[in-house]
């Protein structure tokens, strides 16, 4: 029957565990006797209906596994009603009524546009979307984590901890910039988990010549330490060349005085890096939670709902998994909002967030 047909995508950047959640949703799937099928690069294949039947060999390792074995893409087109009534089409004719998606903020708008009850009437009414959070950047509504931040951190932690050793021995500077392209949340996250002397992300609203001095105050200040290293993270959302910013602190060095003048400021971009690898214990945990949580809410009848975890917000008028108490049902379209939000900064629960933050940063500030 085709009710017992669900598919399940991954959407815009990979993150890992996404591989975890893929498997928890083929297991949960299975034992409520219903089939799964994945979808190849997300909504982009979704159009083209690139359907594959998922069977037991290719989900067996699959935890442990960075990336997404469905592989995924961007897909600008989704925004357009003929691209999702396509998807719709496609859907319809693997007589497949349910989809789970996993991924970011454009895949939680992509899931929420597909789901719209007045566009799936004509072509799809039994449809059903349930998506859920995966994008290092933790920059979605509602949801405290995002599947593959916590990995993202432990890669920062690591690269900086290798850093920090050539930083220790040589007495330099270096400026790291990591991953977050609307939002600061990693840097800011892991410059308390690395000791960060210095961290700089767009949501503090500062200034460049406050940044700037910022870092030199923080390079005078390592003078009276032996080692005389300082780390300073820079969040890509930032928008500030990582180059330009080097050479106006060397500027400012040079303008202070001429012992300062000598530090030696050396940049790290690590880019990508800070994506890929083997999913932490934690993200394999939450993905397995979240991907089991949402295969029971699309069986349960629930639709245009994203699983969220541990929602920072008020929970009263929310309501949560009947199994798992950290998994949370929350209206994908009161997510884009949130998520919309948190990008103009106008969230009130990110404004809290960055305010705990930055209290605690300056108690533990070397
Ligand atoms: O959204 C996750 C993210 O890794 C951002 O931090 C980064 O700006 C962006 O994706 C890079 O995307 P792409 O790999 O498509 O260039």
């Amino acid at each position: 029957m085709s009710a017992q047909r669900i598919a399940v995508l991954t959407s815009g950047g990979d993150a890992p565990g996404m591989n975890a959640a893929l498997r928890a949703a083929a297991l949960t799937a299975q034992r409520l006797g219903l089939r799964l099928f994945g979808v190849r690069d997300g909504f982009s294949g979704l159009i083209r209906g690139e359907f594959l039947a998922l069977e037991d060999k290719d989900i067996g390792e699959s935890i442990r596994r960075g990336g997404t074995q469905l592989g995924s893409a961007r897909c600008p087109e989704f925004h357009e009603r003929a691209a999702r009534d396509q998807a719709r089409l496609m859907l319809k004719s693997a007589r497949i009524h349910h989809l789970l998606t996993i991924g970011g903020n454009g895949t939680l708008a992509g899931a929420r546009a597909l789901s719209d009850p007045a566009e799936s009437a004509a072509l799809l009414p039994e449809l059903r979307v349930v998506g859920i959070p995966a994008s290092i950047d933790n920059d979605i509504g509602y949801t405290s984590m995002a599947i593959g931040v916590d990995t993202a951190m432990n890669t920062i932690i690591e690269a900086c901890d290798r850093i920090a050793d050539t930083a220790q021995a040589h007495h330099r500077t270096f400026l790291i910039e990591v991953m977050g392209r609307d939002s600061g949340y990693l840097a800011m996250s892991a410059s308390l988990a690395v000791g960060a002397d210095v961290v700089l992300f767009r949501e503090a609203g500062k200034s460049l010549e406050a940044q700037v001095a910022e870092i030199c105050d923080a390079i005078a200040a390592a003078r009276t330490r032996p080692n005389r290293r300082v780390i300073v993270l820079k969040s890509e959302g930032l928008s500030l060349s990582i180059d330009h910013l080097r050479q106006e602190v060397e500027r400012e060095l040079a303008r202070r005085s001429a012992a300062l003048a000598t530090t030696e400021v050396r940049v790290v971009v690590l880019g990508h890096v800070v994506r890929g690898g083997s999913p932490s214990a934690f993200d394999r945990l939450m993905a397995s939670r979240l991907g089991s949580a949402a295969i029971r809410a699309l069986h349960s009848g629930r639709s245009s709902v994203m699983v969220a975890w541990n929602p920072t917000q008020d929970r009263r008028n929310l309501q949560h998994d009947p199994l798992d108490p950290r998994c949370w049902l929350i209206p994908l379209d009161e997510v884009e909002r949130e998520t919309q939000a948190m990008r103009a900064g106008q969230s009130q629960a990110n404004k809290t967030r960055i305010s705990i933050f930055e209290q605690i940063e300056r108690i533990l500030r070397p």
